[in-house]
């Protein structure tokens, strides 16, 4: 979950709401006859074909998702002249249909893999963007129309296009633009279901032949591979979009070199490495360039910030490194979005150095995680035209200006995790009437205070994320009772002790986080009321009692359960749901008590599981091992017994930590037991550096340090935090059992491994040579077994 994620799916799901809501069919009105003069009539051939190809959709007032969308087909009457008809042009000499654009023209039904329109072999244009296909494939033949210099297959909303792009695309080697973009939100609510697959030879072969390409977009296109150097072949590239591709590997750093490109996109694509080379200050016609989420490392050029044409720039979630200064931006005249948070980045925000007069009409800046220290510059009041601030995990201090109460046009603040203080009382806040998201919490000492009339204050009611972590809130904040579009409430690290009843009433909630305050009393089961709810957060509080027995059950949305660290006791949730979304379950430190339901195995999505400490009486949960995504395994503290096993079929595909330790797992460490654990084998150390979205709790948005490994050296129990992101660590603990039995060779051979613990146990024989293969080491404790011989060079 991260903050850019909700804001995004904020921002869509109202358009989609208005545009999806009605599916009505309507027919065409009868329209009068063009009365245009034509030239050349219209091939006979070519009207019959265009007339067949109309029949083969209705017209379905839900099928367009623009707002300007109207049946241009209506236009299509077999007496007139197809080339007066709307959305078709013919050449002005030979009298062919070479155009086509049916763009947003409300028509339903499905592609035919011999449509008519194959028979068009005149076209050079053919965009049926924004229509509903019904899932169709691309029809195979499209890649007869070897005329066609433009194709635009986009789709927006839910996809309507699926399956596999045919690699007859590829024959299309006069294309200048291609558009198979599906432009939706992947945080929205609605995942992608079905979308299109493009295979990397196909991707190949397109850029072998369609060498004129000027424009490629596969925004959305299931790639899943690296992008092929051939690109750079392309040296007419103008607009390049693989946003959310799924692609991997090292960017080809040619295509910053290619000479006219105005947009970049390859946003979202997590494991996309690479470094921006000096060279990109050449790019002069640049206007957009969107890395962010991917895996880009290096410094930013300075020659970057001398583009100025430059209007979108994204690097957010990255690696970059290095230091900017503020006053480097104000080159860049065009800019209204940067994005610069979560890298490496020390920001220098010198405020008498920049002329406010000259900032960029910035509507969108993303500052989080920047390191910035010191006041909140002051240059921000002169930023009118800002809508989206994110300030939120720097080094801010003092207290906040009360400038930012005049921005009037402000939809998104968010300031939380700095070192802000003071009070904010809530009618300040009633100057921002667009404010749909407010972030204050997370380690400032601000006081929120509610008012003794709350119900005066015209709160901005269009409110939907609400943040306000450590505000030192002793009574649940009654005025979000009356925010009827509220989504997200975070409320963790405050002194809140009751919930009230009211809340389990607002069916909109997607996200309840109440963590680390004094909750007391038992979790009411109202709450499964809340059936939008995607992640609820109780941990850390004084709650007692049974977890209600339909937090299993309630919601197909839900992907975080976390009641870690309270005081609840019983069994947990028998069932799961097939189908069910959870990703992150974690119950660990209450007095939970019973077997690991075998349900579980429902949770298909699940990635984190933790059970630690509590007293949960069950035989090793191999079964575990047959959910495909399980990477993180904590089950130390609790009385797990027996053989340690993993039967064919259950092979923990990605796990990537398991601690067993603290447990009577009493059994001889087998080679088998070893290969339970494989894919924690690397062939490249790539494969480690992997970017993935798990929950974690005491975080709001994207925090990704915090894991502790209790190791008992000597019996001196110390934390391993390792300044290891948890998404890079790989780890075995099997501490503190009664394991016996020889450490198997096999054991070296896990070479993916930071941390290896078998102290505590009943270990005989010496340590393996093999554990010289451990390259990723950084932790290894056998202490305390009955070990002997040589420590291995
Ligand atoms: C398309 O038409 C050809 C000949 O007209 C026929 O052989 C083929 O089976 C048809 N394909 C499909 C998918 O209908
Ligand atoms: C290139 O296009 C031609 C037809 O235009 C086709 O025969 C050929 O297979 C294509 N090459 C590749 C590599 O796709
Ligand atoms: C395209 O790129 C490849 C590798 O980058 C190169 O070997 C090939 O010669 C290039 N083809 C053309 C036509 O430039
Ligand atoms: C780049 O654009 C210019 C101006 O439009 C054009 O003359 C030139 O041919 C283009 N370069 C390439 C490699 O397409
Ligand atoms: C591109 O930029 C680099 C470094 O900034 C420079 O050395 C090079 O001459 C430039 N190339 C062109 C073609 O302008
Ligand atoms: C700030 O920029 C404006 C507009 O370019 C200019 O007129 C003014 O002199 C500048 N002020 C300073 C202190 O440089
Ligand atoms: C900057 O904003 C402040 C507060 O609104 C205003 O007093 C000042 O005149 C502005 N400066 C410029 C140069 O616009
Ligand atoms: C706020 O937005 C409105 C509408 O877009 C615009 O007219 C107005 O100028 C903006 N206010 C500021 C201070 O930029
Ligand atoms: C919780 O709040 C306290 C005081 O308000 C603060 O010192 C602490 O850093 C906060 N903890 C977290 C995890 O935000
Ligand atoms: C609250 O609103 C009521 C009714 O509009 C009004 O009588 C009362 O004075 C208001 N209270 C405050 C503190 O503004
Ligand atoms: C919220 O409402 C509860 C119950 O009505 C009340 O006890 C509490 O004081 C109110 N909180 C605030 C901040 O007014
Ligand atoms: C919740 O909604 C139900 C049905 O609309 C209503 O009967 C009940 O009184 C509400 N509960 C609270 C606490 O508002």
């Amino acid at each position: 979950m991260t903050m850019m994620g909700l804001l995004h799916s904020v921002a869509l799901s109202t358009q989609f709401l208005l545009l999806f809501s009605s599916s009505l069919f309507t027919n065409c009105l009868t329209l009068n006859d063009s009365t245009s003069t034509h030239h050349h009539g219209c091939h006979q051939h070519e009207n019959n074909a265009l007339l067949s190809f109309k029949q083969s959709f209705i017209i379905s007032k839900s099928a367009s998702y623009n707002t300007f969308s109207y049946p241009k087909t209506c236009s299509w009457i077999p007496t007139t002249d197809c080339c007066s008809w709307d959305g078709i042009e013919c050449d002005e000499l030979t009298g062919h249909v070479i155009s086509i654009d049916l763009s947003s023209s409300l028509l339903y039904g499905s592609m035919d893999a011999n449509s008519t329109l194959f028979s068009l072999v005149h076209l050079q244009r053919l965009d049926l963007s924004d229509n509903d296909f019904n899932h169709s494939q691309i029809p195979a033949r499209m890649g007869d129309l070897s005329q066609l210099k433009h194709l635009n297959l986009s789709q927006f909303g839910e996809t309507t296009l699926s399956g596999e792009v045919p690699t007859q695309i590829s024959h299309l080697s006069n294309l200048l633009s291609l558009d198979l973009c599906s432009y939706i939100d992947p945080q929205f609510d609605f995942p992608l279901i079905n979308r299109l697959q493009l295979k990397e030879s196909t991707l190949q072969s397109l850029i072998q032949n369609s060498t004129r390409l000027e424009q490629l977009r596969l925004n959305f296109v299931t790639i899943s591979s690296s992008l092929p150097h051939t690109l750079t072949n392309l040296t007419s590239l103008q607009k390049l979009s693989f946003r959310n591709c799924e692609l991997y590997g090292e960017f080809p750093v040619g295509i910053f070199y290619l000479p006219n490109l105005t947009s970049l996109n390859f946003a979202e694509n997590q494991n996309l490495q690479g470094a921006l080379p000096a060279s990109i200050g050449n790019l002069t016609n640049l206007a957009l360039l969107a890395l962010g989420d991917n895996s880009f490392h290096g410094e930013i050029p300075q020659s970057l910030f001398r583009l100025e044409n430059l209007e979108q720039l994204s690097l957010s979630y990255n690696f970059f490194e290095g230091q900017l200064a503020l006053d480097m931006f104000l080159k860049l005249k065009m800019l209204n979005a940067l994005g610069l948070s979560v890298n490496k980045l020390t920001l220098f925000s010198q405020n008498r150095n920049v002329n406010v007069t000259i900032l960029p009409p910035i509507q969108s800046l993303g500052l989080s995680g920047c390191n910035l220290a010191g006041e909140v510059p002051t240059w921000i009041m002169n930023l009118t035209t800002l809508s989206s601030l994110d300030l939120s995990r720097n080094n801010l201090q003092g207290e906040i200006p009360y400038f930012f109460f005049r921005l009037e046009n402000l939809t998104v603040l968010d300031l939380s995790h700095n070192t802000l203080e003071g009070q904010i009382e809530l009618d300040m806040l009633s100057k921002l009437q667009k404010l749909t998201s407010l972030g204050l919490g997370g380690g400032n000492k601000l006081y929120f205070l509610e008012g003794k009339n709350s119900s005066n204050v015209t709160f901005p009611s269009q409110i939907q994320t609400l943040i306000l972590g450590s505000c030192n809130l002793v009574h649940f904040p009654n005025f979000t009772q009356h925010l009827q579009e509220l989504t997200d409430l975070y409320l963790s690290n405050n002194t809140i002790k009751t919930i009230p009843s009211w809340l389990w009433n607002k069916t909109t909630l997607q996200t309840l986080v109440i963590s680390n305050s004094l909750l007391i009393g038992e979790i009411s089961p109202s709450i499964c009321n809340l059936q939008s709810l995607v992640v609820l957060d109780l941990s850390s509080n004084n709650l007692v009692g049974m977890i209600p027995s339909c937090l299993g059950t309630f919601s197909r949305s839900l992907q975080v359960l976390d009641l870690a660290a309270n005081k609840l006791i019983g069994n947990i949730p028998q069932t799961y749901v097939k189908g069910n979304a959870l990703q992150f379950i974690d119950f660990s430190s209450n007095k939970l008590y019973g077997q690991l339901p075998r349900t579980l195995v429902n949770c298909r999505m699940l990635e984190f599981l933790d059970v630690r400490h509590n007293h949960f009486n069950d035989s090793f949960p191999f079964w575990l091992g047959s959910l495909p995504k399980l990477k993180v395994v904590f089950l130390s503290d609790n009385q797990f017994h027996g053989a340690i096993m993993c039967p064919l079929k259950y092979t923990f595909p990605q796990l990537r930590i398991i601690d067993l330790s603290q447990n009577g797992f009493s059994t001889k460490l087998t080679s088998e037991i070893i290969m339970c654990f494989k894919s924690m084998i690397i062939s490249n150390k790539r494969q480690l550096d992997f970017k993935d979205e798990i929950y974690y709790s005491e975080n709001v948005f994207l925090d990704i340090d915090v894991v502790s490994f209790s190791m008992s050296n000597k019996g001196v129990v110390m934390d391993y935090l390792g300044g290891q992101y948890l998404h890079h660590m790989v780890a075995i603990d099997l501490s503190c059992n009664k394991i016996y039995g020889e450490i198997p060779d096999t054991m070296g051979s896990l070479n993916g491994l930071v941390v290896l613990n078998l102290s505590n146990n009943m270990f005989s024989g010496s340590i393996p040579s093999s554990f010289g293969k451990l390259s990723n080491l950084e932790v290894l404790d056998l202490s305390l077994n009955n070990l002997s011989g040589n420590i291995p060079q």
